[in-house]
């Protein structure tokens, strides 16, 4: 039997739920007239006028919010250990004064709930050998604060937290990319202090490239979740690498959601595109070109989670980066099953089947994927 760990596994606490009740702009929490689940309009596709407010968004339950909810989820898909993390838009929106208690907040909040979880398993904080669920967590960082020096300090704060584990963060950085000059010493703070950063998207692209609103709302959440999703990350880091950001910080440790996007198909194209443009060739251009290789990078700062549904994606996450860089996630609590009675989550079944189908009787490399790699990586025991 595997330990299972889940690395991508989100929460909206409580006080962050409140938090977005009392908006009334994208990011916002709607509660039905009529006592159904509230509505949480996080994209800005959901917002539009022409749908009623009670059908906005997507109805949450608390799954999203209760604890116990989600360590009921593990016991039934046999996960025993996740590493929880905000969900998107995290604190990208809030203001600038306020940025730094809703990041204490919210940390300090993941450092309790996972402490008192783990208690009744083992105060050295090692992996249970009992069937105990455990949870350890990813914080949010105040990356709206008036300077990056709150930032920084909140990076070092949470190495003192005893059950923290790295940080997560969308692919607007400072609000203008992660290619941003600005965020230097971000990058310096997580390379010097040793910390995973997990690089989720939340703001897809733009409604026109897929048709407009109206084309959006025909098709629900598809066309930005199955594609705006993965080529947000993808352009992400390849912005990062294009900027230089992995030549001046060599020992950046970087998790990508949904296996990297569309980074390891296109990797080999990203590349040739570098080779081939004039600007970076010397003495031709306003910008130097990367240093390194978009290769090398995949294969020592760049780790992938294994939520891609799929053995075609697999496959091209161990090609770019390697089966020990390869972390399951189950993305829980998005994609619920459509039938509350169903009782195993098609979107948690989908991705145990693609990791089987893909290692076939290499049972050791399925172990590390499903949790060797992540207690390795994350130092969770
Ligand atoms: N998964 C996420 O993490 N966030 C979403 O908004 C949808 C799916
Ligand atoms: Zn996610």
């Amino acid at each position: 039997m595997s330990f299972i760990i889940d690395i991508h596994t989100h929460v909206y606490p409580p006080a962050y739920m409140q938090m977005l009740r009392s908006r009334k702009t994208v990011p916002y929490v709607h509660d039905p007239s009529n006592n159904a689940d509230p509505r949480l309009i996080i994209l800005s596709s959901d917002d539009a006028t022409t749908i009623p407010l009670d059908q906005r968004g997507r109805p949450v339950d608390s799954s999203y919010w209760d604890i116990d909810v989600k360590l009921s989820f593990m016991r039934q898909h046999g996960i025993n250990c996740s590493v929880i993390s905000l969900a998107n838009p995290w604190l990208d929106f809030v203001e600038p004064a306020e940025a730094q208690m809703w990041a204490e907040r919210i940390n300090d909040d993941l450092q309790r709930t996972c402490a008192k979880v783990n208690q009744a398993v083992d105060p050295e904080n090692a992996l249970p050998l009992d069937k105990k669920e455990t949870l350890f967590a990813m914080g949010a960082l105040p990356l709206s604060a008036p300077s990056s020096d709150i930032i920084v300090n909140e990076i070092k704060r949470l190495k003192t937290l005893k059950h923290l584990r790295g940080v997560i963060m969308g692919t607007s950085g400072l609000g203008k990319g992660l290619d941003d000059a600005e965020l230097d010493p971000v990058w310096s703070a997580l390379q010097e202090t040793d910390t995973l950063m997990f690089l989720h998207p939340h703001y897809g692209l733009p409604d026109e490239a897929f048709g407009g609103s109206e084309t959006t709302g025909r098709y629900g959440h598809v066309l930005p979740l199955a594609l705006g999703f993965p080529l947000e990350t993808t352009i992400a880091v390849t912005r990062m690498l294009l900027s230089g950001v992995f030549d001046r910080f060599p020992r950046l440790k970087i998790l990508l959601a949904h296996s990297g996007g569309t980074l390891p198909f296109l990797a080999g194209r990203i590349e040739s595109c570098i080779l081939h443009e004039r600007k970076f060739v010397s003495g031709g251009g306003d910008v130097p070109g990367p240093q390194r290789s978009v290769w090398d990078v995949l294969k020592t700062n760049i780790y992938l989670d294994a939520v891609v549904y799929g053995k075609p994606g697999l496959e091209a996450a161990i090609a770019a980066s390697g089966s020990d860089r390869l972390l399951f996630g189950t993305d829980h609590p998005f994609f619920p099953p459509l039938d509350s009675k169903e009782a195993d989550w098609p979107s948690v079944t989908t991705n145990y089947k693609a990791v089987h189908a893909t290692f076939g009787t290499d049972g050791h490399t399925v172990a590390d994927v499903l949790g060797g790699n992540a207690a390795h990586i994350l130092d969770l025991k």
